[in-house]
């Protein structure tokens, strides 16, 4: 943990529907416990979508410009958009031409139409707030927590500076290229955390994930295996379950099955990664209840290394 909150940025990752947005909030909590000024950030559309991260913190969508959001947390919605327009207002140094250069409709289809251009506002924005500095050396935000789209968009979206700088190698938005990645490619930096469920499936798209994120240079800082089921059962106990329910139709047995698959899938991850793991377990908890039991677990438990 102490190593995740020494960096500047911490990328939330993983596949659809793991808790990347809950643990991205209990992340918050024991940063901001840590002292640390700490903004959570997520990768939006621009659209009135609701938002699961928002909502931890009552509200429907996190603010499209930073601004606090509990108390000593802020919140900010990435936009394609607004990170379009910082940058024509940086480079153009004036506000109008930006705006004016963004109402021109065909620059307009041009940024919907190509995806990378999307992506590229999106990389500006975040890097507005990586800049931002009260006074130089003090960041406004130390910590900027990334609640990241799933796992094709996450891979697109950290490996666009590569794609687009062997395209354009002079001008703006290389040098913002450049000054992004001296961020997200500096292990010191930034480091990816990938979410997944203690299954088959899940597992394999995490390992995917930390290899396409190694390809993009994006430190891998570990991995949270969330809603691993709780497992009272000595060995004996579980050698003795497993073939009674082979025998007899018993009630219960899909829980049961479910631990040994939840034990499979662990040892399956960590024999195949060096990135440190960390299981969380499955919680009763909902809403605001589950985000807070989360953040005690994670500021009591250190990862434990991987294996090969
Ligand atoms: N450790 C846990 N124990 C029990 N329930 C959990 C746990 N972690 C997450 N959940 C539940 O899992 C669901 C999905 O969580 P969350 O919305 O954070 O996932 P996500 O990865 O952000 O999903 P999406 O892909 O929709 O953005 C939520 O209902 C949340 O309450
Ligand atoms: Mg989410």
């Amino acid at each position: 943990m102490n190593d995740l909150l020494g960096k500047r940025v911490v990328l939330v990752t993983g596949k659809g529907g793991v808790g990347r947005s809950t643990l991205t909030a209990a992340l918050s909590q024991v940063a901001r416990r840590a002292g640390k000024r700490v903004l959570v950030a997520e990768v939006a559309d621009g659209g009135d979508d609701y938002s699961a991260l928002a909502q931890r913190f009552g509200l429907h969508q996190l603010p499209r410009a930073a601004a606090e959001i509990a108390p000593g947390i802020q919140g900010s919605q990435l936009l394609s958009d607004t990170g379009v327009e910082l940058f024509l207002t940086s480079v153009l140094r004036m506000p109008i031409l930006a705006r004016t250069a963004l109402g021109f409709e065909p620059l307009r289809r041009l940024f919907s139409a190509a995806p990378s251009l999307r992506e590229l506002g999106t990389f500006f924005h975040l890097l507005t707030y990586l800049r931002a500095e009260t006074a130089p050396g003090v960041p406004v935000h130390e910590v900027v927590l990334v609640d990241m789209p799933a796992t094709g968009h996450t891979l697109a979206l950290t490996g666009l500076p590569d794609v687009i700088l062997r395209l354009v190698t002079r001008g703006p938005i290389a040098d913002g290229l450049r000054e992004g990645q001296s961020f997200l490619n500096n292990p010191a930096r930034t480091s990816a955390y990938v979410v997944t469920l203690p299954e088959t499936l899940p597992v394999t798209e995490a390992l995917e994930l930390l290899e396409g994120l190694e390809k993009n240079r994006v430190h891998q800082g570990g991995v949270f295996i969330n809603r691993v089921p709780a497992d009272g059962f000595t060995a004996e106990e579980t050698a003795e379950l497993t073939q009674f329910i082979q025998r007899e139709k018993v009630f219960g047995a899909e829980g049961f099955l479910r631990i040994a698959e939840s034990r499979k899938a662990v040892a399956r991850l960590r024999a195949s990664t060096r990135v440190p793991s960390l299981q969380l377990p499955e919680l009763e908890q909902t809403g605001d209840a589950l985000v807070e039991a989360l953040a005690s677990v994670l500021a009591a438990e250190p990862f434990r290394p991987g294996v090969p």
